[in-house]
């Protein structure tokens, strides 16, 4: 096999000893989220208690031999952790338990995301992209961004892709089709359970979903609540939160944005709203985004009716509301 030529990109993960970050980081050193032409440098940030497990992770990692993996560097720095990355994924937060809405852990979770908002900017390289899937993370994307204010306001995603993906699959399932013929399905607002799964934008072997699936009271119903109660589903029957499938979502998010979006589809993701669609300026918004790989802009042009804009409404002002709450930390 011929040796990697160009330099290696530096990965920065979080949480590098949790579930979610067991199930992404061989898939990163395999080169399947940013290509088998592309070494990688991962750099794992964990806390103290946990540096024994990271380094099982790290002699798992050179026992997989990867040819695409440079070096890992195992750290509870986080100054050392983004320190030249190009890539940051906030992976570490405490995931929810049984009974619990991922709002519940702003109170846990949202103070680890100043710091490292600060380390980001204090270190990481000038291309740095940053996806936070640490819940809340729309509203853990805010509080980071807003203390890093010197990174583009366009390099900060939150997470929303598993839940388009999981969208995909029931429109899918539904339609009796494969995944691959289902496109154009975004994820409107929070990553909870107000987000707009939006069926009335989605095609089916490139006709509108409803025509394909017939069944409005499916799509206005079901459809919607199992969307948005699928990582409850999941916490309920596995007694831990998504990992595999959250994964895929972390590999799709970062290849949709540096590899572009298919001509005429978008990807799901959460961003700094510059409000498109009656949205408030500067919240983390689960848009539909197009990207050509350089850059991305949100979806233009979509309509919404009254019921859709009754789903947006709502997934605001919760969006609102968990701002407020964080109020003394934001920069
Ligand atoms: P986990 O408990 O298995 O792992 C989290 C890891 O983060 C732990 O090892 C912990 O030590 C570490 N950590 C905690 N504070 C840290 C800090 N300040 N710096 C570095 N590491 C730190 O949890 P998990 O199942 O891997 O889930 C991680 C997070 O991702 C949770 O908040 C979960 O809710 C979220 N999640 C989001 C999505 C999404 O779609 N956005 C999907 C799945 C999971
Ligand atoms: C998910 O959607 O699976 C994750 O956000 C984990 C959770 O708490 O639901």
């Amino acid at each position: 096999m011929p040796e990697p030529s160009s330099a290696p990109v530096h990965v920065t993960v979080t949480g590098a000893a949790g579930q979610v970050a067991y199930a992404t980081l061989f898939r990163i050193a395999a080169g399947e989220m940013l290509g088998p032409d592309t070494p990688v440098v991962l750099r794992l940030l964990e806390v103290e208690p946990a540096m024994d497990a990271l380094e099982g992770v790290a002699m798992e990692l050179q026992d997989g031999a990867f040819p695409l993996l440079a070096d890992v560097v195992t750290t509870s720095s986080a100054e050392t952790a983004f320190e030249g990355t190009s890539w940051a994924l906030l992976l570490g937060a405490s995931p929810r338990t049984a009974g619990m809405e991922r709002g519940d852990l702003l109170t846990a979770n949202a103070g680890l995301f100043a710091p490292q908002g600060r380390a980001i900017a204090a270190g990481a390289a000038a291309d740095v992209r940053v996806l936070v899937v640490g819940n809340p993370c729309n509203t853990n994307c805010l509080i980071a961004a807003s203390h890093a204010p010197d990174v583009p306001r366009d390099r900060w995603f939150a997470m929303t892709r598993l839940d388009e993906n999981r969208a995909k699959a029931q429109l899918a399932h539904r339609a009796g089709v494969s995944v691959a013929q289902v496109t154009n399905t975004a994820i409107w607002g929070n990553h909870s359970a107000t987000q707009y799964p939006d069926a009335a934008h989605a095609l089916i072997g490139g006709r509108p979903a409803p025509e394909v699936i017939a069944d409005d009271a499916w799509l206005d119903g079901e459809f919607v609540s199992v969307v948005q109660q699928r990582g409850a589903a999941i916490v309920a029957a596995r007694g831990k939160s998504s990992a595999g499938s959250a994964a895929s979502g972390v590999i799709d998010s970062v290849r949709s944005i540096a590899e572009g979006t298919p001509e005429g589809d978008w990807t799901s993701l959460g961003v700094i709203s510059g409000g498109e669609y009656g949205v408030p300026e500067g919240l983390v918004f689960s848009y539909p985004v197009e990207s050509d790989g350089r850059g991305w802009k949100v979806a233009e042009g979509l309509k919404h009716d009254a019921a859709a804009q009754r789903r947006l409404d709502a997934t605001i002002e919760e969006l609102v509301k968990e701002r407020e709450g964080v109020a003394d930390l934001l920069k």
